[in-house]
């Protein structure tokens, strides 16, 4: 279909952190549902008529089957979620299509983004759209149509709609990530409930500010109320647009320090989420626009060329700087969160299967011990009866004997008389 395949090599990436973990999580469970299914097995062998084990046995471990299933099917599904908020017009989809190397997601002037936009890849290499609790495959066409609010046929901005993009046209989607977009935080009086559908489980926070103004009152209290839901949540600070500043450059280094105490102040201080020095690494000041417009041009898409303003290029390389940090957090974050009570469940779950093993394996002895047990006794009761016996086979013996020898004795004395 002539679209160029962004084969880059993933392998030095931070996001592989997760790959790999999930890859031996998924291991580690396969090998656990064997061992389950074969004490299952074994159990099967020792249940019934004379049996060591219980039918109420066997049940226990039998329903280990299911729930390691369970678990494994969350396991093969988990993903690394980022959610951008910020408000209107600051990027916020531009800066998602930047870092999909594609427009997939509607941008532009005014309020576009209407509802919660979810992109995540697709297991078949087909590009579509859902909308939440609905299974009908949509045409992508139509992502302007429902996430846009210059759009008729739009949603409620609460609503969820999943764009599902192959994964092969995109190296974030291959590594699982998961990218949600959101209508400006000052349109909308329910960030409560956005909070509570969308943001609890998510892996990192981007707060899209403009550098053309500042971090607004409407912005910090939203991750005010997020960072009083979920503790320590992890927040990068774009300030996009910044390619503004270029047509200013007498002010470049003064706006940008004045920003970057603000954002520094805001994540340390206000919100208290990290240190002075580990916010520091949290703020970049970039051009979602020209980082889109260079991606489209290396894919050889066909965009308008606006000359790019310049140091669009150190812009540029603090874009991939900010993809580069930011896929660290979320990898080494994710794996957290997803996998340590999974780990813990399974560890359980071996644990608990061994101890009913054993109840088994006791029994068994116990019943073997008794046996011989058993054995032994009778054995001392049949040795005594022996001793018994030859006792008296000698006192009968002698007693024969000597009968022999009076009677012998009385025969000589009659014969000889
Ligand atoms: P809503 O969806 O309405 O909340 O807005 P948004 O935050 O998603 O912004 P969007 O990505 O739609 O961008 C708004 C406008 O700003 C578009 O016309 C973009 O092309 C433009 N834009 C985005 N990023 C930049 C940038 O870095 N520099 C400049 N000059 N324009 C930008
Ligand atoms: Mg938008």
């Amino acid at each position: 279909n002539g679209a160029v395949r962004v084969n880059m090599s993933n392998v030095d990436s931070p996001l592989q952190i997760f790959v790999r973990a999930k890859k031996k999580i998924n291991d580690i469970f396969v090998e656990i549902d064997d061992y389950v299914k074969d004490a299952v097995t074994f159990m099967h062998a020792v249940t019934g008529e004379n049996g060591i084990a219980t039918p109420q046995d066997l049940a226990n471990v039998e329903a280990y089957i299911s729930k390691v299933q369970a678990i494994r099917e969350v396991l093969k599904r988990d993903h690394m979620k980022v959610a951008f908020f910020g408000r209107t017009s600051n990027g916020k989809s531009t800066v998602i299509n930047a870092m999909l190397h594609d427009k997939i997601l509607p941008s532009g002037i005014g309020h576009t983004t209407n509802c919660f936009l979810q992109v995540e890849g697709s297991d078949n290499d087909e590009a579509f759209l859902r909308t939440d609790g609905s299974e009908e495959k949509l045409n992508v066409q139509s992502v302007s149509q429902l996430g846009h609010a210059l759009c008729a046929s739009r949603l409620q901005e609460c609503s969820l709609v999943h764009v599902y993009w192959p994964r092969e046209l995109c190296a974030l989607l291959r590594d699982d990530v998961v990218l949600v977009d959101s209508p400006g935080v000052d349109v909308t009086p329910n960030l409560d409930e956005w909070i509570d559908k969308y943001c609890l489980d998510a892996d990192v926070f981007v707060l899209v500010a403009n550098a053309e103004s500042t971090l607004m009152v409407t912005e910090k209290n939203f991750f005010h109320k997020v960072s009083t839901k979920i503790s320590q949540p992890n927040i990068f600070i774009l300030n996009n647009r910044w390619d503004a500043s270029a047509s200013e450059p007498e002010y470049l280094d003064q706006v940008r320090t004045q920003h970057a105490n603000r954002c520094v102040d805001f994540l340390s201080r206000e919100l208290r989420v990290c240190s002075p020095k580990e916010a520091e690494e949290r703020i970049f000041f970039i051009s979602a626009k020209e980082a889109l417009l260079t991606r489209m041009r290396e894919r050889e898409k066909p965009v308008s060329s606006p000359i790019l303003a310049e140091g669009h290029q150190v812009r540029y390389f603090e874009f991939v700087d900010f993809e580069r940090k930011f896929e660290e957090c979320i990898s080494k974050s994710a794996v957290r969160t997803k996998f340590a009570q999974h780990s813990r469940r399974g560890k359980n779950i071996a644990a608990e299967v061994m101890a009913a093993l054993e109840v088994v394996y006791n029994t068994a002895t116990d019943q073997k011990a008794a046996k011989v047990e058993k054995q032994r006794v009778l054995h001392e009761q049949l040795s005594a009866i022996e001793d018994q016996l030859t006792t008296i086979t000698r006192q009968m013996k002698d007693k024969i004997n000597r009968m022999v020898e009076s009677v012998e004795h009385k025969v000589s004395l009659t014969l000889s008389q």
